[in-house]
């Protein structure tokens, strides 16, 4: 595989938005081009994650973005990969880029659910679990997640004024992300107060239902070299991993860890040569809390029932030996679905670059993105450095 970089990284805000999913995915894309110095003809095809367009009446988002950008000769799959859909399209973009196919690819993604009320957000969410043992039981995610949750607290005493420590802060840490959909500073005892959603999962355990869109262009290193003249202080993608997990919980040995997490993440260090001490921090899948603490465990920053006092002692702060989601999370910067994944991608490129402001990890050189579909059917992960 031929090295990958990433030559510019565009967001829009998270949040509810009054603007379709078209208009956030080309938003981001106009940005991320920008960044990238480069005009819309030079990229040769892209990748769109999205999972829920749909429900906006306008499915196959990847040609959209492409047309809308001036460009529709370029051609454009969206990637569905559930939650993991934006992770999943940057390791698309990986392959192509890396094998030679293409030289400079648009890597988006994209999700606009605020047109849906609660309940209906939450069907279309469980058509991504394995329907007829899950959702058609009446299973959500939040349900599925309070289920891995008790596993958890069962099997390691975990507690729910743990869970509440990652709320806390990551919504701390969203305080200074403009961009972030919840800038709301909260307490333990504001999570442990809050209403409960699936138990022992409380409102404050969740992350939100968010619009938003994202997007990066990847290229090979001749193209960055005739695009910028230079190879160095470039975002390089050093490793890249993926995994599948069966969709059911009730078909997995173990609900206390996500197994394709696990192999993703063993696959992304092998191909970047580096481990565990090597990653300055890291931009994780907390859809839910618990999430957090076992994207942790799963891989090898924790053992098996020891990430929850990473939390409790700082070690996960911004300040702390391994920062675990500056951006705010999923569960405060917001959860855009097929945005998700390369808005972490985003992330990486912004604090790799020194400009997170407020939330800048200190000397970054080293990043991981950590991307999971539903309960982790599948997963992504990938490993960046500034080189
Ligand atoms: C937690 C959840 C049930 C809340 O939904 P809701 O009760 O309909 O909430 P609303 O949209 O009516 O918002 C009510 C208030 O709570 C806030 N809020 C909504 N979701 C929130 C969340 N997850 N965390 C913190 N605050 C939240 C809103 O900003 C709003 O605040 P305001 O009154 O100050 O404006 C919903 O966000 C949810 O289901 N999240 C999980 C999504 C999911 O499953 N994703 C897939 C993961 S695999």
């Amino acid at each position: 595989m031929r090295n990958v970089y990433v030559l510019g990284a565009g967001i829009t805000k998270y949040g509810k938005s009054t603007l379709t999913g078209r208009e956030l995915a080309l938003e981001a894309s106009r940005k991320a081009i920008d960044e990238a110095g480069i005009s819309a003809t030079d990229i040769e095809a892209g990748f769109v994650g999205n999972a829920f367009s749909i429900s906006e009446k306008q499915g196959h988002m990847g040609p959209i973005v492409m047309s809308g950008l001036g460009i529709p000769d370029a051609p454009a799959s969206t990637i569905e990969s559930a939650c993991a859909s934006g992770g999943s399209a940057m390791r698309e973009g990986w392959v192509n880029v890396g094998s030679g196919v293409y030289d400079c690819m648009l890597i988006a993604g994209v999700e606009k659910v605020s047109q849906l009320d609660t309940i209906t957000a939450t069907t279309f969410f469980s058509y991504a679990s394995d329907f007829i043992f899950e959702g058609a039981c009446g299973a959500s995610f939040p349900g599925l997640y309070a289920a891995i949750a008790r596993a958890h607290m069962t099997e390691f005493g975990t507690t729910q004024e743990q869970l509440a420590n990652v709320a806390v802060k990551n919504h701390e840490n969203a305080m200074s992300n403009p961009n972030a959909h919840l800038h709301k500073r909260i307490t333990v005892d504001d999570v442990m107060k809050s209403a409960v959603v699936a138990d022992p999962l409380k409102l404050f355990d969740s992350s939100p239902f968010s619009d938003g869109g994202a997007a990066v262009i990847l290229c090979s290193e001749d193209f960055l070299r005739k695009t910028s003249g230079k190879t160095s202080e470039t975002v390089m993608i050093r490793g890249s991993g993926r995994a599948g997990g069966t969709g059911a919980l009730h078909q997995r040995d173990d609900m206390t860890s996500l197994n394709a997490a696990v192999l993703a993440g063993r696959e992304a260090f092998k191909r970047a040569n580096l481990t565990q001490k090597d990653i300055d921090f890291a931009e994780v899948h907390d859809c839910f809390t618990i999430a957090e603490l076992i994207a942790e465990e799963d891989l090898g920053f924790a053992r098996k029932g020891e990430a929850a006092k990473l939390t409790q002692e700082g070690y996960t702060s911004l300040k702390g030996e391994l920062p675990v989601n500056p951006s705010g999370g999923l569960k405060a910067k917001g959860h855009p679905v097929g945005a998700t994944g390369v808005g972490q991608v985003v992330e990486v490129f912004d604090q790799l670059h020194h400009r997170a402001g407020g939330r800048q990890v200190e000397n970054p050189r080293i990043a991981l993105t950590h991307n999971v579909g539903a309960t982790g059917a599948s997963a992504v992960v990938h490993i960046f450095e500034m080189n």
